[in-house]
């Protein structure tokens, strides 16, 4: 996820590129950069200075050119090619006339680099964007112009961009275009600009129009026009915005994990592309051999908190489909317990952060005895990532809700492909099979979508129950990290007693504390499961429990053991946790706001844990 900005226009383009940038950082800050359009060319500045990237490069501005009217600027966050002013956009052609930025990733990159290196063209940096350039300096180089260039090169791209294009011989002209990554276009009295997200030209632009996907939009101080990737004009919808900036920063929702919450199937796709080549699964950035991974004959999994929830649900996932032996560890306690692991073990540390220190140092101890290491993390070159053997990025871009959401379901999707990966190496699944549970996955997006859009449903059920103070989530296999998830959820931003158990183990215990006015919540959505989960629900509700199933659409058979119902769309078995924590997240978030809590300020937590 990589913050674009862009205006042509104006009476002095640096300082609004620079405040823009500022205002995306969010989206990414492993490096930023501009490129203006002067009268002697194009001008270029990048920085990569981590957390500090856009104040370097208002530093190193301070050489630019007189006031210029246009120009284009990025904030990374680093996918395809490390952190490093090399990799930084704007990226340029052979040439020096096209400088272009992108937020998304290429995914026939390699094979265009391959196909234009033939042809002479030298490369600069290792990212998938720079493809992009140089074959729009070819279609120039044929007598195309830039928006025919633009158009030319995005027919052969496969994958997520949000882009905008500057060619010095075409001065106050952006080309900028759009698919599935965001882009909005905002318009004032002779400036036209290009962002992102709203905040970062929120008090510049008069109207904002939203940028769909395949549009292509050629601004000029006078507007846009938007044409599709065919050449047919088309129309960009407006966006009524009339948000403060504290709200703009939200995307208009009320809270950071609402917003984060609806960017969950964006966060997914970003996870899933580039991952799959001729249907075999390749992770980029995994510095693991297959022969390696062939040889693996036991997983560990370390983590803490909603990262423990998705590697227990990984858990299931390796084992089922790769027949590998996986453990599962909270690291607090891996770390202190003389754990059992040699070269021939697989230790995965998941966290979002790659900061924890519990994951750290869980870490460090899996390494001294000789594991291989690897870090699943949501931030490029964090401490997790750069300490261990290898690296499994998710790309949920950066989350700022201390309740994880987004990098939850991303770190699911993630893992699951690592399992895939391990089946498909050790043939443990068929051909035919895989291609079916990536279809699977790669459906999981609009079936978060489906599960978004019920929301009234969900606050209807929580208003029947917003006074209750005990809280037991139940579930059998993944339905069981999953309970644990949402009850974290619920003592997270709601502060009520909330547990979660194996449905089956209830009766060996906890069931002492089930009566009326207690409210029990079912995952009910693994169809071999499901009687004997009916059976530990006739348990409670003859106690007097409340019961709330979260079940698929049209299973009638719930209404005749729950009392309210969250319907979700049904999908894989092990793929289920990816739609039923989003009703989860969704319940905790309405009893939050029922009670008239602060869901992205729970108190006595942080972000992330440095202490152990
Ligand atoms: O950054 P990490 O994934 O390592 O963080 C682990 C936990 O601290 C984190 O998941 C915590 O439980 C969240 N607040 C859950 O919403």
């Amino acid at each position: 996820m990589c913050g674009i900005i862009g205006v042509v226009g104006s009476t002095d383009a640096l300082p609004i590129l620079l405040e823009g940038l500022e205002r995306l950082e969010y989206r990414g800050y492993d490096s930023a950069g501009v490129a203006l359009h002067t009268a002697d060319g194009t001008w270029r500045a990048r920085t990569a200075s981590g957390t500090e990237s856009v104040t370097a490069l208002v530093a190193q501005c301070a050489s630019a050119p007189p006031k210029t009217a246009s120009g284009i600027g990025h904030t990374r966050w680093a996918t395809h090619g490390a952190p490093g002013e090399h990799n930084a956009h704007p990226h340029v052609d052979c040439s020096g006339d096209v400088a272009l930025i992108h937020n998304g990733i290429i995914e026939n990159h390699h094979e265009l680099a391959a196909q234009l290196t033939a042809r002479g063209h030298v490369f600069t940096s290792v990212t998938d964007t720079e493809v992009l350039a140089h074959r729009i300096e070819e279609f120039l180089r044929d007598g195309l112009d830039l928006e025919a260039a633009v158009r030319a090169t995005l027919n052969e791209v496969r994958g997520a961009f949000a882009i905008a294009v500057i060619r010095a011989s075409e001065p106050d002209v952006i080309v900028a275009a759009r698919r599935v990554s965001p882009l909005i276009i905002g318009t004032a009295e002779g400036q036209t600009f290009l962002a992102s997200d709203v905040p970062a030209i929120l008090d510049r632009a008069d109207r904002f129009f939203v940028v769909d996907d395949d549009q292509i939009c050629v601004l000029t101080p006078s507007g846009y026009r938007a044409t599709d990737l065919s050449g047919a004009p088309t129309e960009l919808t407006e966006l009524v915005v009339d948000w403060d900036l504290e709200a703009a920063q939200k995307g208009g929702y009320d809270s950071f994990m609402i917003k984060e919450m609806h960017e969950q199937p964006d966060a997914i796709r970003a996870t899933l592309l580039d991952r799959v080549h001729q249907g075999n699964i390749v992770f980029d950035e995994l510095r693991i051999t297959d022969e390696q991974l062939r040889q693996v004959d036991k997983v560990t999994l370390v983590a803490c908190g909603s990262s423990y929830h998705t590697a227990m649900v990984a858990k299931y996932a390796i084992e089922q489909w790769a027949r590998v032996s996986v453990e599962v560890d909270i690291a607090s306690e891996f770390r202190y317990r003389n754990p059992v692991v040699d070269s021939t073990s697989l230790v995965i540390g998941v966290s979002q952060s790659g900061e924890t220190i519990d994951t750290i140092t869980a870490l460090r101890e899996a390494k001294s005895r000789g594991a291989m290491v690897v870090a699943v993390s949501n931030i490029v070159d964090s401490s997790m990532a750069r300490e261990a053997d290898a690296v499994l990025y998710t790309r949920a871009g950066l989350e700022i809700c201390v309740v994880a959401t987004k990098t939850v379901l991303a770190q699911i999707v993630a893992l699951e492909m690592l399992a895939l990966r391990l089946a498909q190496l050790r043939g443990t699944l068929s051909p035919s099979r895989i291609e079916e549970l990536l279809g699977r996955l790669h459906e999981i997006p609009v079936l978060v979508e489906k599960t978004l859009a019920s929301d009234d449903a969900v606050a209807v059920v929580v208003d029947q129950v917003k006074d209750t103070h005990d809280f037991f989530f139940l579930g059998r296999n993944v339905g069981y990290p999953t309970a644990l998830e949402g009850a974290l959820k619920l003592k997270e931003i709601t502060y009520v007693h909330a547990e979660g158990y194996p449905a089956g183990e209830l009766k060996h215990g906890p069931l002492a504390l089930i009566e009326p006015g207690v409210v029990v919540i079912a995952m009910i959505t693994n169809d071999e499961l499901k009687e004997k989960l009916f059976a530990n629900l006739a348990e409670v509700k003859s106690r007097g429990a409340t019961v709330i199933a979260v079940a698929h659409e049209n299973d009638a058979d719930v209404a005749a053991v729950a009392d309210f119902v969250l319907w979700v769309p049904a999908t894989e078995s092990l793929l289920s946790p990816l739609v039923d924590m989003v009703a989860l997240q969704q319940f905790a978030y309405h009893l939050a706001h029922a009670r008239g809590l602060n869901v992205d300020r729970p108190r006595n937590l942080a972000k992330t844990v440095t202490v152990e």
